[in-house]
């Protein structure tokens, strides 16, 4: 499969979400590049006519959604947002989550967890038995002491943290802060991993997402699959 036609399997799932949004929504809009699609696309719903306000993720997807001319909800607001959709790095059988490839995944949890339903589009490609192994969990640290926090972070999950650069440089959240990448083998109880990784000072946010999806759309070569999680 290259990478395009991966891109086009987004781009169908991405399309399917557009369902779930109704006239005069506040959506949550998500980070990268199954984000992308649904951007432009829900422009075009704009430009038609439809009524709906937008809360970004992320600069870059604030840029994209002034430009494909989505009202945007200013920051300081206290949301309530009808959906959020967004895609992810990694999805278990119990539609937990890995996110933060993009490096935006601080933005994107508090936009989830103030959304009313949480739609996670992906390619079938991201669908894995067990998070971790192929993708490194990226954690949210603060600058000050960071190493301190890595020790801490290596202690508890046994595995190589390494600190995220671009550029040659430490990469910067938007927030300010640092992204460690921890290349864990298997999170077999992604819960209390979460919270365990919380409890350590120095760490802002994890990529784990655990029990937020509602609905996961799935774009495949066969077809486009939409899976309702049942509530706890
Ligand atoms: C951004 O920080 C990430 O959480 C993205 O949502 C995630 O990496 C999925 O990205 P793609 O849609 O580009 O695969």
């Amino acid at each position: 499969m290259t990478p395009e036609h991966l891109d086009n399997l987004k781009k169908a799932a991405a399309l399917k979400a557009l369902e779930f949004i109704r006239d005069g929504m506040v959506v949550g809009l998500g980070t990268g590049s199954t984000a992308k699609h649904l951007l432009s696309a829900l422009g075009e719903q704009v430009r038609a006519g439809m009524k709906l306000r937008g809360v970004p993720t992320s600069q870059e997807t604030e840029a994209l959604a002034r430009e494909s001319g989505i009202p945007l909800i200013d920051s300081d607001n206290r949301w309530e947002i009808d959906v959020a959709i967004d895609g992810a790095d990694q999805v278990d059988p119990d539609f937990n989550l890995i996110k933060g490839g993009g490096g935006a995944l601080l933005k994107e949890k508090i936009v989830s967890a103030s959304a009313n339903q949480f739609i996670v589009v992906i390619d079938y490609t991201k669908q894995v038995p067990m998070l971790g192994g192929s993708f490194p969990l990226p954690i949210e640290v603060i600058p000050f002491g960071w190493g301190s926090t890595v020790r801490d972070i290596e202690a508890l999950t046994k595995s190589r943290v390494v600190l995220r650069e671009r550029n040659g440089s430490p990469f910067k959240t938007e927030a300010g802060h640092l992204i460690v990448d921890v290349h864990i083998d298997r999170i077999d109880r992604p819960g209390e991993l979460e919270t365990a990784l919380n409890l350590i000072p120095g760490v802002v946010e994890t990529g784990l997402f655990v029990g937020r999806t509602n609905v996961l759309i799935i774009g495949t070569p066969q077809g486009v699959h939409t899976l309702h999680v049942p509530s706890k």
